[in-house]
């Protein structure tokens, strides 16, 4: 789908997730979402926390996922998503903290084969991801699954690719302040989600949503896998949709 502006896209798909936190809290059911750090998402989380404010859209149903967290990194570190999220999203909506799930930057390396299989299982737990929000990468990943990811891929961690790390080196004052590596949701993880929506912004990302949308399906551009989901939709401004 093709919007004017992303501020118009953002809103639709806000709407979208605020829709169905309402229909679940309706029947009495937690609403798990994915979600997405990165500059695509901050307008929809602009306008859910509007939601919140003007219209009373309560978060207290909500469970969230974040896809993914650089590693090693602190929760007070700014660069964190931890930062992010809480800076964009939670410190303004009423979700209880134990609802928010966030890929911990800090646990030891030996622990963290075990943390990966325990944040997997804890989505499965749930009942899976109702809806799963995705900026994308220039190197076509979603989350941190860069090239070469596995279609069945599950949470794990990774290295980041250069290209992901010179994307990267302006909000880290420089590549050689970028972290190596991230902890990431896998493939397979996205694909489980009921409903996947990719936002895309920008004539930056023409090229990589070409491929994307209409390239062969590949481990090299990860996000070719979401060809095969049933119910995916890329939001897109005019920028972004250029080379379609
Ligand atoms: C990072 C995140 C991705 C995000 C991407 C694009 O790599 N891990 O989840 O989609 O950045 O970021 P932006 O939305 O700022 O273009």
């Amino acid at each position: 789908v093709i919007f004017g502006s992303s501020q118009e896209g953002s809103i639709i798909v806000a709407h979208e997730i605020a829709e169905l936190i309402k229909e679940k809290a309706a029947s009495n059911k937690p609403c798990v979402l994915g979600l997405a750090t990165g500059s695509s998402p901050v307008k929809v989380y602009e306008e859910l926390v509007r939601m919140h404010n003007e219209e009373g859209l309560s978060f207290a149903n909500v469970v969230t996922f974040n896809l993914d967290e650089y590693y090693p990194m602190d929760k007070d570190n700014i660069q964190s998503y931890f930062y992010f999220m809480h800076e964009h999203l939670f410190n303004h909506v009423d979700i209880l903290p134990e609802n928010i799930n966030i890929p911990n930057g800090t646990v030891k390396s030996e622990d963290l084969h075990q943390y990966c299989i325990a944040y997997e299982n804890k989505i499965k737990d749930l009942g899976g991801l109702d809806f799963q929000l995705l900026g994308i990468g220039r190197t076509g990943h979603i989350g941190f699954n860069e090239p070469g990811s596995h279609f069945n891929s599950a949470t794990r961690n990774i290295t980041l690719d250069y290209i992901t790390r010179v994307d990267a080196a302006s909000s880290f004052l420089g590549i050689d302040n970028v972290p190596r590596k991230a902890i990431t949701m896998g493939v397979g993880t996205v694909r489980s989600a009921k409903r996947i929506v990719l936002l895309g912004w920008g004539i930056n990302k023409a090229e990589v949503l070409r491929e994307t949308i209409e390239g062969e399906i590949t481990s090299q551009v990860p996000a070719t896998y979401l060809q095969e989901h049933h119910n995916t939709t890329f939001v897109l401004d005019e920028g972004a949709s250029s080379e379609l």
